[in-house]
């Protein structure tokens, strides 16, 4: 049986420590048992605390974002290093909100992967293209431009331990009219992207390496991603914050 993984990235939400406690206590009752999976919650670095003393073996504590460097001078940022001191073991980089509102590129992104398996860290790389990129029929142009940009300069003993996802922006489910993204669609784009490790890396590391898909995920749909043998797993937003739907997405694996 596949292993997978289910990411919850909760963004900047909830407000409060007590609401944060509250979703993590009714999740961590819901998943005693799980086998064959990995779950990672990445919650805002102001609620990191809760997390530490309160840890169960089948959730891993993961980040939002990292600075690209492990320390110095760089008022505001928080390095991989401090994540990793504070028990992180997986790290999301290039969040097509984080490119959206605070203007990151291919470069930062690169160099962001790069700072988080320079200690070992999992980046949880995503790509995907905007509904303006998809009408014009330029998916798989844009796809490549941030695989191959993003992972610029990593080797092959390091490339294992990235975790891409496709997350389609005009699928997120806070984007304006979104549109939810059909299976097939889903895993052409995640073949797609497969094919690009096998010429850049090896054809072994294309069918190893994990892949996720994000975009509207909720306890209605995951099945039909996850029953896929090329989708890993699964990057979940808004339905990560109701405890009780991240569970029937968990119970679909
Ligand atoms: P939604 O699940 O709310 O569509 O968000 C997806 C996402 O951006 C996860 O990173």
């Amino acid at each position: 049986m596949k292993k997978s993984l289910i990411v919850a990235n909760w963004k900047m939400n909830p407000q409060t420590l007590r609401e944060a406690k509250k979703i993590f206590n009714s999740l961590k009752k819901g998943v005693r048992n799980v086998k064959n999976m990995e779950i990672v919650i990445c919650p805002p670095f102001t609620q990191f605390s809760i997390f530490n003393s309160q840890f169960s073996k089948n959730i891993k504590l993961g980040a939002q974002d990292c600075f690209w460097k492990q320390g110095g001078a760089y008022t505001g940022e928080i390095s991989p290093q401090m994540l990793k001191n504070l028990g992180v073991k997986y790290i999301i980089v290039g969040h097509s909100e984080r490119k959206n509102f605070l203007g990151e590129n291919d470069e930062i992104i690169n160099k962001k992967i790069k700072a988080v398996l320079e200690i070992n860290l999992h980046p949880i790389f995503c790509l995907g293209e905007t509904k303006e990129e998809k009408n014009k029929n330029q998916t798989f142009k844009v796809l490549e431009k941030q695989l191959r940009e993003g992972l610029k300069g990593i080797n092959k003993t390091k490339i294992n331990r990235v975790i891409l996802v496709y997350e389609p922006i005009w699928a997120i489910s806070t984007t304006e009219k979104t549109v939810d993204c059909s299976v097939q669609d889903a895993l052409g784009a995640i073949l797609f992207l497969r094919k690009l490790i096998s010429q850049m890396f090896s054809k072994k590391i294309a069918q190893e390496i994990l892949v996720l898909y994000g975009g509207n995920v909720n306890g209605k749909n995951a099945k039909e991603f996850l029953n896929e043998k090329w989708i890993n797993g699964v990057l979940v937003g808004a339905a990560s914050l109701n405890a009780e739907d991240f569970k029937k997405i968990i119970k679909s694996v």
